[in-house]
């Protein structure tokens, strides 16, 4: 370019990568050779071999078993309730071997196209995948189009890529507003709900959704802080509260208090996002959507999950609604959670419909 010359204003801007300092990237938007696995497809692997998920994937769980209990067969109708990254559904697509529809849901307006876009490139579109945004506690409404279905799949909770991505503010562990919703376009944030939450609900809440030990000395320590007019409106600013809060009680371990702050956010998470609630609707409206010798496989990750899908089939065991059911739950193999840390707290259950 010669001295006077101007740069061209229409011309496209080059973007420098951003960087980051070390040899490896901590923050999310730092990983982008994990981004993009179509490029970059060696690091993907280094980092599984690690048991890590690279960013922006999810690793599918207990997929063998779940397959082996399915035993999908080409013609069959099918639906994944919880879509994902879309990993199980992909099994699920391979097994109807093209013929048959597979009907894919999740709450997520946000990782639901590109999950689309990601199974239309491996050659799954509207013929065979119908994917929906509906949340699962209204999967009767499919069924005017699906009619009855001959398998189910439900892996409950947050995907690797809601986890990872701070602007969702599910982790405790990185900077984010405190939001923690599937849909962030209905509904109010975390930091929202905090602000008119009492202390009863907050501690109560604390103790039922994550058995949490430490529940009145965090909902003080919320409450104290809000009542004085200071702002919790990040997940490191609660992060702060709960850990300052903590750091009085005797003997407490660095450790214990990482523990506590896990089961506060999974507790906000389920609150904010009703996961109690929709979960007992689906398990109620399960059999009523299911062919008969339908089967279902549920995948979950905490005791009040788990809870209550074991209620509800010994219930309807019982009553004779279905024909059998998983005698105990189903834990993913070693060498699967010794390749994805984050199957360790898996269950699986099952029913098959009378
Ligand atoms: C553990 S991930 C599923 C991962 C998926 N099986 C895969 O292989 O990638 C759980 C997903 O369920 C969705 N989800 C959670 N609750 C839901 C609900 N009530 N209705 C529909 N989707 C829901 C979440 O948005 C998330 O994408």
């Amino acid at each position: 370019m010669y001295q006077n010359d101007e740069p061209d204003k229409n011309m496209p801007q080059y973007q420098r990568r951003i960087r980051y300092k070390g040899t490896y990237p901590k923050a999310f938007h730092e990983k982008y050779k994990e981004l993009h696995p179509e490029k970059y497809a060696s690091t993907v692997t280094k980092v599984m071999q690690k048991g890590g998920t690279p960013a922006g994937m999810h690793l599918p769980i207990c997929v063998n078993e779940i397959l082996t209990f399915l035993q999908i067969k080409p013609g069959q109708t099918g639906l994944d309730a919880t879509l994902g990254y879309g990993g199980h559904a992909l099994e699920m697509l391979k097994c109807l071997d093209t013929s048959g529809q597979l009907y894919a849901i999740d709450v997520d307006p946000l990782e639901l196209p590109r999950t689309r876009e990601r199974l239309e490139c491996l050659g799954y579109g509207s013929e065979i995948l119908k994917i929906k945004q509906i949340n699962f506690s209204q999967i009767d409404q499919l069924i005017s189009e699906s009619g009855l279905f001959d398998f189910i799949l439900a892996d409950l909770g947050v995907s690797s890529m809601q986890i990872d991505n701070p602007e969702r503010g599910f982790s405790f562990k990185s900077d984010g507003p405190l939001d923690l919703r599937l849909n962030p376009e209905i509904g109010k944030s975390t930091a929202e709900r905090l602000k008119e939450m009492t202390y009863d609900e907050l501690q109560g809440m604390l103790i039922e959704n994550a058995d949490e030990p430490h529940s009145i000395e965090i909902a003080r320590a919320i409450l104290y802080n809000l009542k004085k007019g200071i702002a919790i409106s990040t997940t490191t600013q609660l992060r702060t509260i709960i850990q300052t809060a903590l750091k009085s009680i005797p003997h407490i371990t660095d450790d214990e208090i990482k523990k506590s702050c896990q089961r506060s956010f999974q507790a906000l998470r389920i609150d904010i996002n009703n996961e109690y609630e929709v979960l007992d609707t689906f398990l109620e409206k399960l059999p009523h959507v299911l062919a008969p010798g339908g089967r279902v496989a549920l995948l979950s990750f905490h005791s009040g999950e788990d809870r209550r899908v074991k209620k509800s089939f010994k219930h309807l065991l019982n009553e004779g609604v279905y024909r059998e059911i998983a005698p105990a739950p189903i834990r993913p193999s070693s060498e699967e959670c010794y390749i994805n840390g984050r199957a360790r707290s898996a269950k699986l259950r099952w029913a098959i419909k009378s």
